[in-house]
């Protein structure tokens, strides 16, 4: 069957919105109809649509204030249809820590809200010093050498493994 499907997403150095284009691209040629709106822009009416799937990454600790914001001011709506949640963040990096249930972020997430997607999933995203403004790589890398990461200010490494987005669109597909 063909839906119609609502991407939003809120992102700020990119990651989100390259994981959302996949999305979108998988679900299109799974021949469905995919709107991809960030959450800034988005202005159609929720009801219009059969799945409605929420992206947002992780800075310092917490999703976006606006997905947030967007989640808590339409719950009614969004369970009277199909809904996902992704979060992106570089906790994700490790195994471990890169499911709804064992990402720290995710399980503090849901204690803060009472949405229940029909689907959660996380992703790793992507690390990028040179992008980072000063008090924010100072930051970034105490985090990382905290948890053992790269603290190197040379770094650049995509986290994000794309087979595990492409398979995430196929549980959406059939959702
Ligand atoms: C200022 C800043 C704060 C961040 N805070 C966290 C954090 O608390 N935990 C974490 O796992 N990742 C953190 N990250 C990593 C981002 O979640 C990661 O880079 C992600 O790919 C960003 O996605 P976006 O480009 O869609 O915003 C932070 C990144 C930045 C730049």
């Amino acid at each position: 069957m063909k839906d119609r499907i609502a991407l939003i997403y809120s992102t700020v150095d990119g990651q989100t919105l390259k994981i959302s284009t996949l999305l979108q691209k998988e679900l299109l040629n799974y021949g469905h109809y995919v709107e991809l709106s960030s959450i800034e822009e988005f202005n159609t009416e929720l009801t219009n649509f059969d799945k409605i799937i929420i992206g947002s990454s992780i800075r310092y600790g917490v999703h976006h204030k606006k997905i947030i914001e967007f989640i808590n001011a339409n719950k009614t709506t969004l369970d009277t249809l199909k809904t996902a949640f992704f979060s992106v963040n570089l906790v994700a990096r490790k195994p471990e820590k890169q499911t709804a249930t064992t990402n720290p972020y995710v399980v503090k997430f849901f204690k803060s809200i009472t949405w229940r997607p029909t689907i959660v999933e996380v992703f790793a995203g992507k690390l990028d010093y040179k992008k980072y403004p000063f008090f924010d790589r100072i930051m970034i890398q105490f985090i990382m050498w905290m948890t053992k990461g790269p603290t190197n200010k040379n770094v650049e490494i995509e986290y994000t493994n794309w087979d595990k987005v492409k398979e995430f669109g196929k549980t959406l597909h059939k959702l």
